[in-house]
């Protein structure tokens, strides 16, 4: 089975019971719209803090305008949240899993998340229940969870999450497209009327297709962001500049603007773990996916070179203080998984700097956190960049650019700024006696 098309404007499909199996950052903002179609939602989640804090009305995430999509369910009785997944898939028409699957030793997905919540809810669906796998999970994962559930009045559907954390709910809400893979027409007809109407184009295909797209979007994605990130150190190389040379390129529709910010590297909780499981899959296979082991490695140098600039601005990292703003993966999220800003602090410690950090998402609860040992969390950038050698910008917090320049250059021991992000202007830096180094441009 293979079609593509945009479904027409549909009436709204008829209230479903549905579960959600997994409150992270694609089970919420999944529920959230689910229970904004008027369904009935349930939001099974184990972890004590994540379900308490739920309960309590807090959300355990941060995520603009998430807060208010499930304030909405929840008034309108349309969430509840239970702890037990098998409390919460009883009488349910449609089970979604949205587990973790985190990157295993090999690089391979670890998908014993996927499996334990498959053997454990199998009993206890109701018949003919549709079951949607939404984590990202490598080919074969919906026979996986088929016969981990074990019975063939239910069926599977693989249904792949696209949003991106920090705009999770616009993306939720308004899909570019929706993937169905399933063998089960019936099954899969019933899905993609779930998210009927909703906009985005609806690709109708097989379950290991359906698995293959997600990991290609992140994997092309990734690419994208690696070779924008190379041609910056090329452009340092022969002196163009990156933003013109992007500009450049952006307005030819076939490359188009998005994901060609050069930075300190992607991260986050798919670039990295869906490449190297893409890698993984390919060599299963018998396929070397040199293409893409060369945007993995290439990741992996502009991490190094970053921290080369620092390092070249400080002239010693040893004893030196620096001071760095963000550290989250990306701005808009609270989510430092993979972050390419934790990988060059760690790098920093190690070679003996002293290291104060503000980000705006920093609480006391992180003052014990394992990522940020060594390193002094400060309350706000002025703080972190006092008696610093350098400031390294890592996270693009547009906070970060209309902060008071000049204040900060007086508090610092020498006003030096490493702008990993290209976010603020280096005239303007030079002007109020800063050295700038940004990437791929001087
Ligand atoms: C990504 C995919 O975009 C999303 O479709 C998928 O469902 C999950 O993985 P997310 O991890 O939330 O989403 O972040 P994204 O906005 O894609 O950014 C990933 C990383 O790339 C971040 O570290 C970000 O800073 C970096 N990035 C992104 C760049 O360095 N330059 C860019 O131009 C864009």
């Amino acid at each position: 089975m293979s079609r593509s098309h945009t479904p027409r404007r549909a009436a709204r499909a008829p209230q479903s019971k549905i579960c959600v199996i997994g409150a992270g950052y694609v089970g919420i903002p999944t529920a959230g719209v689910l229970a904004s179609r008027g369904h009935d939602v349930v939001l099974a989640e184990r972890d004590d803090y994540r379900f308490e804090e739920l309960e309590k009305g807090n959300l355990p995430i941060v995520e603009p305008g998430l807060q208010e999509l499930i304030d909405e369910g929840r008034i309108a009785e349309r969430i509840h949240f239970v702890r037990s997944a098998v409390e919460g898939v009883q009488d349910c028409d449609f089970v979604f899993l949205c587990v973790p699957t985190p990157q295993g030793d090999d690089g391979a997905a670890d998908l014993s998340y996927v499996k334990e919540a498959s053997l454990e809810i199998g009993p206890h669906l109701a018949p003919g229940c549709v079951v949607i796998n939404k984590s990202t999970v490598p080919v074969g994962t919906a026979d996986l969870v088929a016969r981990a559930i074990g019975r063939t009045d239910i069926s599977v559907v693989s249904n792949p999450e696209f949003l991106r954390e920090g705009t999770a709910v616009a993306d939720s809400l308004h899909p570019d497209r929706i993937v169905v893979g399933s063998n089960d027409a019936h099954a899969a007809s019933a899905v993609a009327e779930l998210f009927a109407g909703m906009g985005g184009a609806m690709v109708l295909t097989d379950p290991t297709t359906a698995e293959t797209i997600k990991y290609a979007s992140n994997a092309f994605l990734a690419t994208k962001i690696s070779f924008v990130n190379a041609m910056a150190a090329l452009c340092e190389a022969v002196g163009a500049d990156i933003k013109d040379l992007v500009l450049g390129l952006g307005f030819d529709k076939r490359i188009g603007f998005e994901f060609l910010s050069p930075g300190p590297g992607w991260g986050g909780s798919c670039f990295p773990k869906d490449t190297a499981a893409l890698v993984h899959i390919g060599k299963e296979h018998g396929y070397e996916f040199s293409l893409l082991q060369g945007a993995i490695d290439c990741n992996v140098e502009q991490i190094e070179r970053v921290t080369a600039k620092i390092a070249t601005m400080a002239g010693d990292l040893k004893g030196a203080t620096i001071g760095v703003w963000g550290v989250t993966f990306k701005a808009e999220t609270d989510d430092r998984r993979s972050s390419p800003a934790i990988a060059i602090v760690r790098k920093l410690v190690d070679a003996g700097a002293r290291v104060r950090v503000y980000d705006p998402t920093l609480s006391e609860r992180d003052r014990d956190a394992e990522d940020l040992a060594g390193v002094e969390i400060t309350s706000d950038p002025f703080e972190a960049a006092r008696d610093a050698k350098v400031v390294a910008l890592l996270t693009e917090w547009q906070m970060f650019r209309w902060l008071d320049h000049a204040q900060v250059s007086e508090v610092m021991e020498v006003p030096a700024i490493v702008d990993a992000r290209n976010l603020l202007d280096p005239d303007s830096m030079k002007r109020h006696g800063f050295r700038y180094m940004g990437i791929g441009r001087s």
